[in-house]
């Protein structure tokens, strides 16, 4: 029998990355991570009214609805097998103050919008963010006192809209607003009312990010913004102390942490993932969403297939879950595989 070793196996050492490559089936059998349902969070935007679905110009496929239609979103994700929304509203601007008021009124849009979701479909879950930007006249995320976004009184605050928030059935607080100890002033207030078990999910390193431009425009804050939110956000220069603000939240009691915005950050996930071991998520925000919308609409790329591939990579990243427009799109596509 003549020797068949190729030159490539004494480079090797007779090792061939590429057998375990060589069919499907193969591939399937060593593949690492999976995407399914159970990873997806949808966020919402809800507006007043009744028998609204309005598009979003900037966000190519996603819509501003009414309540009732956001409760036939919310049938639907659930029937698809989708964990859990998040909900973000666009108030009146007349209902829009400097300290963000409506934030705190038992009826206001958002609270309303848990009501009725979990009262016409219990089973899925809803996270609610307390930052106050959809309820401030000038798109920050907190209270605004000469020039100044003041931490201390906007925690007050958003610990107390967050009471309100678990009164009308929110399942999980999401703070966004990187405030310094919002997350133990929100979880002190939380069990004080005795709501010990509703969660926090940290959006623990929210990052001072132009991806977020499309969202504005959803809630209408783009037009209202002064300035920036740098004095809040962090810089996107800094890794170590995104981690060193996650440990805080963690610390103070979070029960999930969140990386936002998602692909330019998979470090961070995964850091953050290796680091306190709690459940980690991704928010592809926007921007990203965005991207990959206008991209794919030029015929540039394969929309469906960056799509999975930018989901399946959070996986990778030591993600638990993301927070996707493309939430219902994916999970209608899991659902047809066999
Ligand atoms: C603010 C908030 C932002 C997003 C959700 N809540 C960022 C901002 O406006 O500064 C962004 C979400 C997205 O871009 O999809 N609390």
């Amino acid at each position: 029998m003549t020797d068949k070793t190729n030159p490539v196996d004494l480079i090797t050492g007779h090792r061939r990355m590429r057998r375990n490559r060589k069919a499907d089936w193969t591939r399937r059998m060593v593949q690492e991570n999976r995407l399914t349902v159970d990873d997806l969070i949808w966020p919402i935007f809800v507006v007043p009214g009744s028998g609204i679905v309005e598009p979003i110009e900037a966000m190519p496929g996603v819509n501003r609805m009414s309540i009732d239609k956001a409760v036939e979103a919310a049938r639907e994700a659930a029937d698809l097998g989708i964990p859990a929304l998040a909900t973000f509203p666009n108030i009146e601007m007349s209902l829009r103050d400097e300290t963000g008021s409506n934030s705190l009124a038992a009826n206001n849009l958002i609270n309303e919008t848990t009501r009725a979701i979990k009262t016409a479909v219990p089973n899925i879950g809803v996270i609610t963010d307390v930052a106050l930007d959809p309820f401030t006249s000038h798109g920050h995320d907190g209270i605004l006192r000469g020039g100044e976004i003041v931490n201390d009184e906007t925690v007050a605050q958003i610990a107390r809209a967050a009471v309100v928030q678990a009164e009308a059935g929110a399942d999980i607080i999401a703070p966004s607003d990187m405030m310094d100890g919002r997350i133990g002033a929100i979880r002190a207030a939380l069990d004080a009312a005795g709501h010990q078990d509703v969660g926090i999910m940290s959006y623990a390193t929210k990052f001072a990010s132009a991806f977020y431009g499309p969202y504005r425009e959803a809630i209408g804050t783009g037009g209202l913004l002064k300035g920036d939110k740098k004095t809040y956000y962090i810089d996107p220069a800094n890794g170590t102390e995104a981690m060193r603000d996650a440990a805080l939240d963690v610390e103070e009691g979070a029960d999930m942490l969140m990386v936002k915005p998602g692909l330019p950050y998979l470090d961070i996930c995964w850091r953050m993932k290796e680091s306190f071991g709690l459940p980690v998520f991704a928010y592809q925000v926007s921007g990203e969403y965005t991207m990959i919308k206008a991209a794919a609409a030029n015929g540039w790329i394969d929309g469906e297939r960056v799509m999975l591939e930018t989901l399946l990579a959070f996986k990778r990243a030591g993600c638990d879950g993301i927070l996707s427009y493309f939430a219902m799109d994916v999970a209608r596509i899991l659902a047809k595989r066999p």
